[in-house]
């Protein structure tokens, strides 16, 4: 069975004080930690420092969303692996749709960025997708299939220490999410192509499913055999939200 993975992604939000109060009533949450399960928040960058140390000995533990695909050098306004681990990081989300549409990342750069982050030690959250023209298309699976292949060339057996996440683009962020079984397919199709790679590692990863998941429709979700989790943007800014979100029973 694989553990309950909830991992908030509060994209460009926050600020030192709102944090602040954020992590106050996540922590003070008395449920909190109870149920096992992996917990992160990734957060902006300038924030990795407060928000490491309000999470040190909680049961959340920090995330980003970016990494460099360099390890050092002349790269203006990026962030190394290493630069990332120094402030406790595990978590890295690598592909997101927001950064393949607006930062032109392809399928081989979002590789790149899984195998920086293993190199540093730190879990890459793999997000694939399709579109809502892609999916009109028919082309959902193809699309899937294609963005994780780049990443099991790159990574061979690692894929084993990698998370996925299937984001739907038209689901995120709009209220409209993908049905239970419609996701369910989408994630069943993503662990055959694991299992045809590697049998072992196929039934270890956690497949996350992102794009306006909620407390109120997460449940169903979660009951599907091959989702394992969340990776939430909306709700992870609401205390109360991802905590519930953290509470459920699979
Ligand atoms: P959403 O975002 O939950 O606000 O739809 C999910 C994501 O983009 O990771």
């Amino acid at each position: 069975m694989r553990p309950l993975t909830m991992v908030g992604n509060w994209k460009m939000h926050g600020s030192l004080s709102a944090n602040q109060a954020f992590l106050q009533e996540l922590l003070a949450a008395p449920d909190l930690g109870k149920k096992p399960g992996r917990f992160a928040l990734c957060v902006p960058y300038p924030y990795l420092a407060q928000v490491s140390q309000l999470l040190a000995h909680s049961p959340v533990v920090l995330g980003a969303q970016d990494i460099s695909d360099h390890s050092h050098g002349a790269y203006t306004g990026e962030v190394s692996g290493q630069m990332l681990k120094e402030f406790g990081t595990r978590y890295v989300i690598v592909g997101h749709s927001e950064r393949r549409a607006y930062h032109h990342e392809t399928d081989d750069c979002v590789a790149r960025k899984a195998k920086a982050a293993l190199l540093n030690g730190i879990t890459p959250i793999i997000c694939v997708g399709e579109t809502e023209s892609e999916r009109d298309a028919g082309q959902t699976l193809p699309v899937v299939r294609r963005q994780l292949q780049a990443v099991l060339d790159l990574l061979q057996n690692k894929i084993a220490d990698c998370l996925i996440a299937y984001e739907p683009i038209w689901a995120i962020g709009t209220g409209r999410v993908a049905s239970p079984h419609e996701a369910q397919d989408v994630h069943r199709e993503l662990r055959l192509q694991l299992a045809k790679f590697d049998a072992d590692a196929a039934s270890k990863v956690a497949i996350l499913y992102g794009g306006s998941l909620k407390p109120d429709n997460a449940k169903e979700m979660l009951a599907m055999p091959d989702i394992d989790g969340g990776l939430v943007g909306g709700a992870s800014l609401v205390a109360k939200d991802f905590l519930a979100l953290c509470a459920i029973d699979q």
